[in-house]
Parts: structure tokens; C-alpha cells; sequence
């Protein structure tokens, strides 16, 4: 395992993660290293990696991130649309005295709304898109990533002349998928928990997403191998949503910046302003606010430095709802 060093204060993190002189772990390189090791066959895996800008670096990166980006922004009103049925359906999940579980009941349909309304013509799997997620989270055993590579390769192969383009748009899916859910979850929960028995009408909501599910984010230094990152020390993980910053700086630093800054921002502001705006025409109260999570959230840095994965995934937003 690399040992990592913690950017933990919001000037070294910011810096880090506006330098030239680092970029992100190469995940295909670690899939490399393991296909060579075990003389196995991870090029579906990949050929899927070098397609996700947030592992990309240099000229493959402007490449990668401008395709996307396009694909994204063409998506926008598509999304729009598609999500704001689903905040439509609100004032009926909370109705007074109804008790609603709001990850099931809204936060993945919001989310399975938005991943559809991709922007291409292609429809991708929801549960290739799940499963893919798995690759990078290093808990994953050699048989699960060995079945998500064939399931890819099915993928590829199912129409090799548009496997690009239907990757990029999987791996829209699979990159905004937990960051939206888990945020959405985790600001819902703190905008409850803090006016419980409050009208929501009376409810001052905020116009950024007060909480986080993306506490950090891995560079190594450029001049760096792969291997050389993981035997020299040298990852640095920088903090990007802290208790010790401003609520400034973490409005600042909650989608990153620098060259890697989020492509899903404009969708994902989008989609807080409208449950937020749904959520302030509704004459009922919370009453209750529980919130479980897959595993805890970072409190301390060796909590941050323990994690395998730089998510916050909620399993639970259970809500009572009051007149
Ligand atoms: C509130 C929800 C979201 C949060 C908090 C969030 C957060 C982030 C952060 C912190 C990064 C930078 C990672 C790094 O520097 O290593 C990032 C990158 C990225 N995000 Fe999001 N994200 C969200 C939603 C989305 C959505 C909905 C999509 C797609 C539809 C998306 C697509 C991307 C992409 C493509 C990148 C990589 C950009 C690049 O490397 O050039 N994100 N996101």
C-alpha cells in the first residue's frame, strides 16, 4: 500500500491541486501492473479508464475532458427536464404523516433521471454503469473486477464502431453517480436535522449544497511512475470538504479546481436549486432526520488517510414528516 501524505489545510490542498507539477493516480496503470502480474486481460478495463478525465492527465486529458463535456452540456435541458419530474413528485412523498425512506424514494430516481438524460442517443446500462463504480475501489476483489471487465467487453463489443462514444457516456454515469447521490443525501439530511418541527416554507435553503460526499481527492507528482508514486511516498491527498475550513472555502474547493474541476457542476447546482425550490413550497414539517452511511464520514485524519474509497456513500435518509 502507498503511503500518503495529507494536504489538510485549505491553502496546501488548493495548491496542490492547482499545481502542473502533480497529477491524478493512472488507475489504468495500476490495471496494467495487474493484467501483466496475473497475464490476465483487462483491456476492456482500460480502454473504460483512459475514457475518465478524472484519472487523465496531459493532453489525453484535454481530449477525453472537451468530448465529455460537450456530451454534458448538449444534455443539459434533457436532464433539466427529466429531473424536474422527479422533484415534481415531492409534495406527495412528504405528506404530513407519511415516514419515507428519501434515498430509495428520491435521491437514486433523481439520479437514474439524470444518468438517462445523457445527452447521446445511446441508452446505457444503469447497473454496468453500478458495477463499473466498483473498479476503482480497491476492496474489490480480483473475480468481481475480472466479471465487470467481461461485462464491459460485452459492451465494447456489442457495437465496436460506437464503443467510444458509449463509453464516455457510461463513464459520465459512473463518475456523477455517488458525488450527486451521496451530496444530495448528506445536504438534505443537514437542511432537516437543523430545522426540525420548522415549517419548509419557512426554511432558508442555500443556494450551494451545504454538505459534501467527496472529502478528498489523490495527485502524485507528474514526474512520477505509477510505481515510483507508490514506492517513493509521494501521493498526496488533498482535502476538499474539512470542518476546519470556512464555509467559503468549502463552497470553493466542493467541486475541486484546477484542471480536473467537476463537469457535472452546472447539472448538479441545477438539481439542488430545484428540489430546494420545491422544497420551499411545501406547508409541512420534518420531524424527524436518520441518516446511515455505508461507511462513517472522515472526522479525523487518520480516518481520511484510512479511506479506500474518496466517497461518502449513504445507504439511508429515513424522514418522519409532520403536519
Ligand atoms: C454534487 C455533486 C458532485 C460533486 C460534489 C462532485 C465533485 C467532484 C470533484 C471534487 C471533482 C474533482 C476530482 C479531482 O480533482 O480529482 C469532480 C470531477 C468530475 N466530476 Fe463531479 N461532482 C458532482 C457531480 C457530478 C456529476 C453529476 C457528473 C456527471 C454528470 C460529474 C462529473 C465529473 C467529471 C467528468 C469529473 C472529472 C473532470 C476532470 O477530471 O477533468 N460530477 N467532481
Amino acid at each position: 500500500m502507498p503511503e500518503i501524505v495529507l494536504a489538510d489545510s485549505f491553502v496546501e490542498s488548493k495548491c496542490v491541486l492547482k499545481s502542473r507539477d502533480h497529477r491524478p493516480i493512472s488507475v489504468a496503470d495500476m490495471y496494467r501492473v495487474i493484467a501483466e502480474r496475473l497475464k490476465a486481460d483487462f483491456s476492456p478495463t482500460i480502454r473504460l479508464l483512459e475514457l475518465l478525465p478524472v484519472f487523465l492527465h496531459g493532453s489525453r486529458h484535454a481530449e477525453v475532458r472537451r468530448a465529455m463535456a460537450i456530451n454534458l452540456s448538449a444534455a443539459r435541458g434533457q436532464q433539466e427536464h427529466a429531473a424536474q419530474q422527479v422533484v415534481d413528485r415531492l409534495p406527495e412523498l412528504l405528506a404530513p404523516g407519511r415516514s419515507v425512506e428519501l434515498v430509495e424514494e428520491f435521491v437514486r430516481p433523481l439520479w437514474d433521471a439524470l444518468a438517462s438524460a445523457n445527452g447521446t442517443r445511446f441508452a446505457i446500462d444503469p447497473g454496468l454503469s453500478k458495477k463499473a463504480a466498483r473498479l476503482f475501489d480497491d476492496k474489490s476483489r480480483l473475480r468481481e473486477r475480472l466479471e465487470i471487465n467481461e461485462g464491459l467487453r460485452r459492451f465494447i463489443e456489442s457495437e465496436p464502431d460506437t464503443a467510444d462514444q458509449r463509453l464516455i457516456a457510461l463513464g459520465q454515469n459512473v463518475l456523477g453517480a455517488t458525488p450527486l447521490i451521496g451530496t444530495m443525501a448528506r445536504s438534505l439530511h443537514a437542511m432537516f436535522s437543523a430545522n426540525l418541527g420548522k415549517s419548509l416554507k419557512d426554511v432558508c435553503f442555500p443556494k450551494r449544497f451545504p454538505s459534501s460526499a467527496v472529502p478528498a481527492t489523490d495527485r502524485v507528482p507528474v514526474d512520477g511512475s505509477m510505481n515510483n508514486a507508490v514506492l517513493a511516498h509521494d501521493v498526496t491527498r488533498c482535502v476538499l470538504n474539512s470542518p476546519k475550513f470556512s464555509s467559503g472555502e468549502n463552497d470553493e474547493m466542493l467541486y475541486g479546481l484546477g484542471e480536473h474541476a467537476c463537469l457535472g457542476r452546472p447539472i448538479a447546482n441545477a438539481a439542488w436549486a430545484m428540489v430546494t425550490d420545491k422544497l420551499a413550497s411545501l406547508d409541512c414539517t420534518i420531524r424527524s432526520s436518520a441518516l446511515t452511511l455505508v461507511t462513517d464520514a472522515p472526522q479525523t485524519a487518520e480516518d481520511l488517510l484510512a479511506m479506500n474509497v474518496l466517497f461518502i456513500k449513504p445507504s439511508s435518509l429515513r424522514v418522519e414528516i409532520g403536519p
